[in-house]
């Protein structure tokens, strides 16, 4: 099958196309003809090999796994011997998140993986890019957030995958929903059902009297001191963009004052947590509340291609590879 193989980190040219033996699925796997997989600003993070810590699960001086990737959506090939919930022919999505590999023609995922059918109002390519910010949202909005119908919630970066993603489920959680952006992308907040939306490019949300109970800074390109004074008196500044003061603001909120600031890693949730968020997005898309949102499609060879556009940190929702014309 034709392959994306990674063997150093660096610019999206390390990225080679190659030939490479098709997987075969173990007992308790599935096999899955990918239709489209997502390229994630998590997976242009990854592929600089920095921040340096998080080498210690990627490999410490290369990657440890030569095919990258880990949202996917596609039509099942095989199944193992021990596979009880799925058949060959099932339309299937969701996220390799341990072995990745989803940057190929096939990818075997185990029964039991982050893995579910395709509901029938998502296509492929919405479905390969909704687990990113739909499972990392709603981890940031109901454990960290403890999202609440009324609770006035602001969204920075609400036009990226992540934010995309938040707007429609704190709005379906019943949630006041601002959503800031950049003035191209105010249209696409409203349609997506922010109740208000801020222009960063003109206004500095941080700076008028409106205080909220959860802002979310998909993009950590805030901090929480610089919200504070735009929290309620028990708001919580939550960001999935880990640095060194979020790093010392959470240690310091967690034992001083009523104003919180929050960090988790999504990716490192237990199974059990990440599956039964990945049910609660299931039964959000099947309700209708909640589309995935699709930027641009690249050919599998165009790989750098798409991560070069990611890098640049201003994508509209998802960008997806397309393994299968
Ligand atoms: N901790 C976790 O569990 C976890 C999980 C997944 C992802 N992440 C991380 O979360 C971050 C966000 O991921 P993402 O995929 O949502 O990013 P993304 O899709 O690349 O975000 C792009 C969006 O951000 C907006 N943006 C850029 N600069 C902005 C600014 N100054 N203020 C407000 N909005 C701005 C852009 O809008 P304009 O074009 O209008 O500027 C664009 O629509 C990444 O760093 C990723 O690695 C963490």
């Amino acid at each position: 099958m034709k392959a994306i193989i990674t063997t150093a980190y660096g610019s999206p040219e390390i990225f080679k196309v190659d030939n490479v033996a098709k997987p075969t699925a173990k007992p308790n796997e599935i096999l899955v003809r990918i239709h489209a997989s997502s390229v994630t600003k998590a997976d242009t993070m990854m592929r600089t090999g920095k921040p340096y810590i998080g080498r210690l699960m990627i490999g410490l001086t290369k990657p440890k796994n030569p095919i990258w990737g880990t949202g996917f959506a596609g039509v099942i090939e095989s199944v193992g011997s021990e596979v009880t919930k799925f058949k060959t022919g099932d339309k299937v999505f969701g996220e390799n998140i341990d072995t990745m590999g989803t940057y190929a023609e096939y990818v075997t995922v185990p029964e039991n993986g982050i893995l579910a059918p395709l509901p029938e109002n998502l296509s492929f390519e919405e479905a390969a890019g909704i687990c990113d910010g739909g499972i990392t949202s709603l981890n940031f909005l109901i454990n960290l957030g403890n999202i609440k119908a009324g609770q006035k919630v602001l969204i920075n970066g609400a036009s990226g995958a992540l934010g995309t993603a938040a707007v429609q489920i704190a709005r379906h959680f019943g949630a006041e929903v601002t959503g800031v952006c950049s003035t191209t992308n105010l249209s696409l907040a409203k349609e997506l059902g922010a109740n208000h939306v801020i222009d960063y490019t003109k206004h500095d949300f941080t700076s008028n009297t409106n205080t909220y109970d959860l802002i979310y800074d998909t993009v950590g390109v805030r901090s929480f001191r610089e919200c504070r004074d735009a929290l309620t008196e028990k708001g919580v500044y939550a960001s999935p963009v880990l640095g060194m003061p979020l790093l010392s603001d959470m240690m310091v909120t967690s034992v001083f004052g009523k104003k919180k600031a929050k960090f988790s890693a999504t990716g490192a949730l237990p199974a059990k947590e990440t599956k039964r968020l990945l049910q609660i997005l299931l039964n959000i898309i099947e309700a209708g509340k909640i589309r995935g949102i699709l930027d641009r499609s690249y050919p599998l060879e165009q790989l750098a291609e798409a991560h070069e556009y990611v890098d640049k940190g201003h994508k509209k929702g998802n960008v997806v590879l397309k393994p299968v014309a």
